[in-house]
């Protein structure tokens, strides 16, 4: 039998910092980072909102390197109160803008983590600058994964192509077969189809839970 995990650290963190992360995501992110805790990580957060999460992973994470984006100019005060942290304004939906992000800070990341505007162009053209950035063995996570399943957001009835879902279920086909080189099946891709097949050959794993998505890049 498998046990209800205890709250974690993370959870009472989350809490604290008035953060809107629910137990369900913190128990998950706590087994893929709670015996790395004192090492010093790069991790990117997409989406900051009141700083809460920032001030979380500080917490959590107190050796590591804390990035953050989002598109309201308040976000940006967030890097003088939360020690070792760089916020900046970039539109997670433009590919131009991450790419320039990412030379300016230098990528490298063993964590992202996408709680940005949720549509589907912007979680998929994220991955899609962000996955090259991610080192062996790192994790890139979605939140609020449900998304895919609500128009608002761009997202369709079930099995729908097109949707961030849909686009994380053809990784599945990528870990499971040598599909790598297939050309990509959706249309919002931002990159190209051979830069789209080489990032697959890199998938060590998916992982879906309710609201959340995590793809976890070979060593
Ligand atoms: C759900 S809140 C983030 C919550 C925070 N991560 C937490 O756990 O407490 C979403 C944030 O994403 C930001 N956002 C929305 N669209 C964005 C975009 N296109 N690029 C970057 N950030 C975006 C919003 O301004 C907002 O601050």
């Amino acid at each position: 039998m498998i046990a209800i995990p205890e709250p974690t650290d993370l959870c009472r963190l989350a809490e604290k910092h008035d953060t809107d992360k629910g137990t369900s995501y913190t128990q998950t992110y706590h087994r893929w980072l709670g015996h790395l805790r004192e090492q010093r990580l790069r991790m990117l957060e997409i989406g900051l909102y009141n700083g809460g999460s920032l001030r979380m992973w500080r917490d959590y994470l107190p050796q590591a390197v804390l990035h953050g984006i989002d598109i309201e100019p308040r976000t940006l005060s967030y890097q003088d109160e939360v020690p070792n942290s760089q916020v900046r304004l970039v539109d997670q939906g433009d590919p131009a803008a991450l790419e320039a992000f990412v030379a300016e800070l230098g990528g490298h990341y063993d964590f992202v983590l996408d709680d940005g505007g949720h549509t589907m162009l912007q979680q998929i053209v994220s991955f899609e600058v962000l996955w090259p950035q991610i080192m062996p063995g790192g994790v890139y996570a979605i939140e609020d994964f449900g998304t895919s399943y609500f128009v608002e957001y761009g997202g369709q009835d079930l099995r729908h192509p097109d949707t961030a879902a849909d686009y994380v279920k053809d990784l599945v086909d990528a870990v499971q077969r040598d599909q790598a080189l297939m050309p990509p099946q959706g249309v919002r891709s931002a990159v190209s189809p051979i830069a789209l097949a080489k990032m697959r050959r890199d998938v060590a794993s998916v992982h879906v839970h309710p609201g959340l998505a995590l793809i976890v890049k070979k060593f």
